[in-house]
């Protein structure tokens, strides 16, 4: 049993990195049980719940949607804020009940909230229905762990506080067919304040350019017309690996392997450079639309938050990327930070106002375990908090009306993604990441089509499909 400890998962550097490639074991031992995967959080965790349905299909494992009737059920779990974890340990009661239906069934826990000690020991004592647990650090060892719970009937614990390898040629079963993730930076070295993350997920860690650019190359030979770089702070990229090759250049290489659509995120405003600007200007199929965390207006509170920029810099980089023709951008904000007063509020407010934000996810303040946050003092009320978020919300959703409003008449061109929700439409995504729901053809999924906009609202666009396209 290797459990976690949050004292040694802050420690940076204190193993070498090994890269290395995925033990595939040859494996066999599915015999068509079937698995359901619930993922909670970030993009990354979208894409490792893919891996982990990579790994379990190579083995003779089938899928399923439907949790009812699956063999082993596995929770990929986010650490982000407290309400991601109230999700998990309420659905971990649901899975006791099916558990007593159902004695051979297997239940498993990965994700960022493995990496925490205060659950593992909490699972150890109080839900005894969780049969195994795998770190973010060597999720690629699924496969011989599952095994071991099977064979001995013993329940498996193995998580890593130390950063593990980077593990190349994971198998990897894609959600779309269209568009996809790709790994370029696992961990955070930051340590913004009030972040799990970089306890969860460990030091900065870059893949190697080539095997980047390879995956990319491979998906084009497949017909994928979009890649997103995933990072917790992609801009990053490289400076681990002191080769003299960053973000820039490899958003340049990505760009030249002529795949249609190339995103990334996320940037901490912190590292975007100058360069990366020009590549993004320089390349037609690099998508304007960029995702940049403010947290805050105040530069009381950013300095507490250990965010390493002000109001006034987070401006003038904001201007800067305004200079891309037809960009979007979009942001992050935490409200109720320990000791934010109604004027540091303001401060945020007054940010907003200016910076008329695309899109925003706005969240209030949720101290985690083990961060530099939890030890600040916090006088806010709840109510005032969500007060605050109310407050905030208003006014940025009043920004995102407007922007889409600002759509009206134009032709864009649109990923088509599915069928949309909305009866007898299609839904897809612009070149500026808006979610647009429209009239078209149906055997136009997975292409790039172009969409006159006809309507906005605050979360969409509705149009129309141009059919002589
Ligand atoms: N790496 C990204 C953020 C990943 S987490 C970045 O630095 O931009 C996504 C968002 O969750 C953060 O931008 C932040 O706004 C929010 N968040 C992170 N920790 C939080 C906490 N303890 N309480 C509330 N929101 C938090
Ligand atoms: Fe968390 Fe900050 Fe790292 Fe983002 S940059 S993951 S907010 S520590
Ligand atoms: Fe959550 Fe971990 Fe992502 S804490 S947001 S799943 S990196």
């Amino acid at each position: 049993m290797k459990v976690p400890n949050m004292l040694d998962a802050k420690k940076r550097h204190q193993n070498k990195i090994n890269y290395t490639n995925y033990d595939n074991n040859n494996y066999k031992f599915g015999e068509n049980k079937k698995f359901f995967v619930r993922t909670y959080g970030c993009q990354m965790n979208e894409h490792d719940s893919e891996k982990i349905r990579g790994m379990l299909t190579n083995a003779g494992f089938i899928n399923s949607d439907d949790i009812n009737g699956a063999d082993i059920i596995i929770l990929n779990t986010c650490a982000i804020r407290e309400n991601a974890h109230d999700k998990v340990f309420g659905f971990l009661g649901v899975l006791k009940h099916m558990k007593k239906t159902n004695k051979n069934l297997i239940v498993g826990i990965t994700g960022c909230m493995s990496q925490e000690e205060v659950v593992v020991k909490e699972i150890l004592n109080k839900y005894k229905q969780v049969d195994f647990v795998i770190g973010t650090h060597n999720i690629d060892r699924l496969l011989p762990v599952l095994k071991e719970k099977i064979d001995t009937n013993k329940r498996q614990i193995e998580v890593l506080s130390y950063e593990g390898d980077v593990v190349e040629n994971i198998p990897v079963n894609r959600d779309s067919k269209y568009s996809a993730w790709v790994d370029i930076i696992y961990g955070c070295d930051k340590f913004c304040t009030y972040c799990i993350v970089p306890y969860t997920r460990g030091t900065q860690r870059s893949r190697h350019h080539e095997d980047i650019v390879n995956e990319v190359k491979e998906l084009v030979k497949n017909g994928y017309k979009e890649v997103t770089l995933l990072g917790q702070n992609v801009n990053a990229y490289g400076k681990d690996l002191n080769n003299n090759y960053n973000m820039a250049n490899l958003l340049e290489d990505v760009a030249k392997t002529g795949i249609p659509r190339v995103r990334f995120m996320t940037s901490h405003p912190w590292d975007f450079t100058d360069d990366m600007i020009d590549v993004i200007k320089k390349y037609d199929n690099i998508m304007p639309s960029i995702h940049l965390p403010v947290q805050s207006g105040s530069n009381k509170v950013l300095k507490l938050m250990g965010r390493k920029y002000t109001k006034e810099e987070y401006i003038d980089l904001f201007d800067k990327l305004k200079t891309i023709p037809n960009v979007t951008i979009s942001t992050d904000i935490i409200v109720g930070f320990p000791s934010e007063t109604e004027e540091d509020f303001e401060e945020t407010l007054k940010l907003c106002e200016y910076c008329k934000f695309d899109n925003a996810y706005t969240f209030i303040f949720s101290p985690r375990e083990g961060t530099a946050a939890l030890k600040l003092k916090d006088e806010t009320t709840l109510e005032e908090k969500e007060q605050r978020l109310y407050k905030l919300n208003e006014l940025v959703n009043k920004y995102f009306l407007e922007s889409n409003q600002k759509m009206i008449g134009k032709v864009v061109d649109v990923l088509v993604d599915s069928k949309s929700e909305k009866e007898g439409m299609l839904c897809g995504y612009t070149d500026t990441n808006k979610l647009i729901n429209f009239y078209g053809k149906e055997s136009s999924i997975g292409e790039i089509v172009k969409v006159e906009v006809l309507d906005a609202k605050t979360w969409s666009i509705d149009g129309k499909q141009k059919w002589n396209n």
